[in-house]
């Protein structure tokens, strides 16, 4: 494919000569992870409402029901493996000396791969939360028993209701998470990769940084919102796309055109 060829040398131009990258990732970058995206024919918002398991309103009315769904995406995340996107990544976490990784996701699979210092805008699946915000807990705390022994968990501290340390809609992002990805839009290159661009703030990220001076580009084998606002779409998966675009960076490095 002449377009995808053209657009993955340009990425690889532009990502040679940055010191400073941020990438902003969603649930695409896990697809090939077998962890399902939430939007599209399969995607979780396909079966599921979003106000019936991703709302503090769904966990008051029925905190089974929502236990019950995470711990089934606790299960699979935790017998999933990062796949060469996570990879490509987690290399260049550590070959730019300026390198952000902001995501959406919460499955920790960009950690597991070996990217340091992920913000992760949306929680994780792997801490937990007392429901009552009991004093004598912390804030979020890990737990990564799969399963879990008790469901729903009752707080080590006050024995109340306990909930998965993910940010559900209509909650605030957590405040650090926040604050670095205000720094991540100050930057030389800005990709989004894997994601539909419709939540926000995370949506807004990429056309903030491109008002900031960024050079912007988005992977997506279905072009959406973001593709329209960044300088470049590349129409691939993550997993394809981002060894191509490392390869090619290589030969950049090399002196190759
Ligand atoms: P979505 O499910 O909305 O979007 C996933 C995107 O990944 C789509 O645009 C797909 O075209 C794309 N995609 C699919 N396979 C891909 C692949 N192999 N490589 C690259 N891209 C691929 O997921 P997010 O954008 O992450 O929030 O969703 C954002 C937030 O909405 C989530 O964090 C979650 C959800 O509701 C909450 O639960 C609060």
């Amino acid at each position: 494919m002449e377009g995808m060829e053209e657009a993955v040398r340009e990425l690889a131009r532009r990502l040679a000569g940055a010191s400073s990258v941020s990438v902003l990732t969603g649930a695409g970058v896990s697809a090939a992870s077998g962890i399902a995206t939430f939007r599209g024919e399969d995607g979780t918002w396909s079966r599921f409402r979003p106000e019936d398991l991703a709302t503090p309103e769904a966990f008051a009315r029925d905190p089974s029901f929502v236990w019950g769904w995470y711990e089934d995406r606790r299960r699979q995340v935790a017998a999933a493996r990062p796949n060469a996107a996570h990879e490509v990544l987690a290399r260049w976490s550590r070959r730019f000396p300026h390198f952000r990784l902001l995501t959406q996701n919460v499955d920790e699979l960009h950690e597991r791969a070996g990217t340091g210092g992920v913000v992760r805008l949306h929680g994780s699946l792997w801490e937990l939360q007392c429901w009552e915000a009991c004093p004598q807990s912390p804030l979020r705390w890990r737990d990564e028993t799969v399963p879990l022994t008790e469901l729903p968990p009752s707080c080590p501290w006050c024995r109340g209701l306990v909930r998965p340390g993910v940010v559900w809609f209509g909650e605030a992002l957590p405040e650090e998470a926040l604050l670095a990805a205000a720094e991540a839009v100050q930057t030389e290159v800005f990709l989004a990769i894997g994601t539909s661009g419709v939540v926000q703030p995370a949506a807004g990220l990429l056309a903030e940084a491109r008002a900031r001076g960024a050079w912007t580009a988005e992977i997506n084998p279905e072009p959406g919102a973001l593709a329209a606002a960044a300088d470049l779409s590349v129409p691939a998966a993550a997993e394809d796309a981002l060894p191509e675009v490392e390869a090619r960076l290589a030969a950049e490095g090399a002196g190759g055109c």
